[in-house]
């Protein structure tokens, strides 16, 4: 069979880049060795873990402040494999989706594992074992990227597990250890955090999610601290082990950081590795098709996106930049654009970062280590949740929004939001930095009252001459 274009893997980078290659006329096929299409983020990624981070903040509001609102409730009590059901309906709806989308654009699925030939033909080998052989003029590569671990921490999946166990437990964790306190750490620890478990973060860096702005961390850290977490920063892991019916983790503070014992020993019932991602390429076969892994296990692309066989592309998280599922849908698009002639262009410096704790922290631009480090002259302008009429309605009232803009030319730098609707917050932010506003342009802007989305008017405002109205 002869394609003009093969997509292999249909995560959002994969499923995206098909169906904008078939809207610009080119006869697509994607292929997936998995049964369900959706790759990571909507089989055992974004949407399973947003799902569960739902559930579980509707049980803690409801033991924790419905009376406050005048709502009582008795015997309240987690279910958790309802949870883990609910969940997985979800995620079975949305690959349905994606199945549908697949007939709509009249792409051809191919379910197997595919590898590399040679650099214009696929042999997929499908879960019985048979295999078929399919070419193409051009081809996509956008096969992911799994967890990844150290030696001192080996995966067992049953008491030693990743963020994939940790969508699927039938137990609530009585202490649940979270090596990294990154992006997964943050959220998963959150799930069983709040229904019940005692959860302990060890981490390698001084604060929670330590690549956003250290605003973030530090509120985030006092908003998960409320739900009774522990954590043990500046620790390195030496070593975990599965007891049979927990785990014992082993972890130092290597000389000169942190403040706390030189050594630590944690027993709990579970231990989840979230210490990053890696990419993803095995049973591709690359050499086949001429191509190579950089020393990260990244395939190495240019600025088109172009392997160095250039009719061979490559997206997502198994090349460079964030592990991100809407950075990998623009860089679907932009190849199939590319591909069809087309200019497109991706700004990767306004990519949005989203962490779905609760608080929400959602962040766009430079951080305010960023610029110090870069010598920028800047100024900061912030406005907190709890003076806003909209969050004292709702009791939302941990957060705040930070602005950091040019000390000169007034132009919004980077937002940061940590507080209720912060993700979705972020699209405001999105807009005006791609327009290259300035702190005073979004000042001047009318935002309905009451929102949340006042407090982004707010802290532009105290960017721009110390103005906010309300505080
Ligand atoms: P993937 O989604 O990993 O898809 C790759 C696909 O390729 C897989 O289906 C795989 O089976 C298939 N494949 C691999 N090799 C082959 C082969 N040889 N032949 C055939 N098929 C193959 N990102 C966000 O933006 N927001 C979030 O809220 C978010 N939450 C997350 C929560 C968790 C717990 C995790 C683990 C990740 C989360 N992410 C989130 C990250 C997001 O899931 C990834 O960035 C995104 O899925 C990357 O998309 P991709 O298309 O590059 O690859
Ligand atoms: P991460 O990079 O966000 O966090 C890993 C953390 O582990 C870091 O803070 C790091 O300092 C720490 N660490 C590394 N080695 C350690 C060690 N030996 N001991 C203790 N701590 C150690 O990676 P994470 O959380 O695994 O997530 C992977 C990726 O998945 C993220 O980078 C993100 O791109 C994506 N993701 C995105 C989500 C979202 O957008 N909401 C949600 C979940 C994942």
């Amino acid at each position: 069979m002869q394609y003009d274009v093969i997509v292999i893997g249909s995560g959002p980078g994969g499923y995206v880049a098909a169906i904008r290659c078939a809207q610009l006329g080119m006869k697509t096929a994607i292929v997936e060795k998995y049964k369900t299409l959706g790759g990571t983020c909507l089989n055992v990624g974004c949407i399973p873990s947003k799902a569960l981070l739902d559930s579980s903040e509707h049980f803690y509001n409801a033991a924790h402040t419905f009376a406050e609102h005048g709502i009582k409730l008795a015997d309240l009590q987690v279910d958790l494999p309802q949870m883990i059901k609910r969940k997985e309906g979800v995620v079975e709806a949305n690959v349905t989706g994606i199945s549908f989308l697949m007939k709509k654009n009249k792409i051809t699925v191919h379910q197997g594992l595919g590898s590399f030939v040679d650099a214009n033909t696929l042999k997929v080998t499908k879960d019985d074992g048979s295999e078929e052989q399919i070419t193409a003029k051009n081809f996509i590569i956008a096969t992911g990227s799994k967890p990844s671990s150290f030696p001192s921490m080996p995966i067992d999946k049953k008491r030693i597990i990743t963020s994939t166990e940790a969508l699927t437990l039938q137990e609530v964790p009585k202490h649940l250890i979270v090596i990294g306190a990154g992006v997964i750490g943050a959220e998963l620890g959150s799930v069983y955090a709040r229904i019940g478990s005692k959860v302990s973060f060890v981490e390698f860096a001084d604060s929670m999610i330590p690549t956003m702005d250290k605003t973030m961390g530090k509120e985030l850290q006092k908003a998960v601290k409320k739900l009774g977490a522990d954590f043990y920063f500046s620790h390195k892991v030496t070593s975990v082990e599965n007891t049979g019916d927990g785990v014992i983790v082993k972890a130092d503070t290597p000389k000169g950081r942190g403040d706390g014992p030189e050594q630590i020993t944690l027993e709990g019932d579970y231990c989840l590795v979230s210490v990053g991602r890696r990419p993803y390429t095995d049973g591709l076969n690359l050499e086949a098709a001429g191509l190579a892994t950089d020393n990260r296990g990244r395939i190495e692309v240019n600025d088109h996106l172009q392997t160095s066989v250039p009719h061979i592309y490559a997206i997502g998280d198994v090349i460079r930049g964030a592990m991100l599922a809407h950075k990998a849908e623009e860089e679907g698009v932009f190849v199939a654009e590319t591909m069809a002639g087309q200019k497109p262009h991706i700004n990767y410096r306004l990519i949005p970062g989203v962490v779905y704790t609760w608080p929400e922290v959602a962040s766009v631009g430079f951080t305010e280590e960023e610029l110090k480090a870069e010598g920028r002259a800047y100024k900061v302008g912030s406005f907190p949740y709890k003076a806003l009429g909209r969050a004292r309605a709702s009791m939302d009232l941990d957060g705040l929004v930070k602005v950091l803009a040019d000390k000169q030319t007034d132009e919004i730098l980077g937002m940061h939001i940590i507080g209720a609707r912060a993700a979705d917050m972020i699209a405001e932010c999105v807009v005006a930095m791609e327009y290259r506003a300035s702190a005073e342009d979004i000042g001047r802007i009318s935002h309905a009252h009451p929102t949340y989305t006042e407090a982004i008017k707010e802290a532009c405002l105290a960017a721009t001459e110390n103005r906010a109205l309300h505080m």
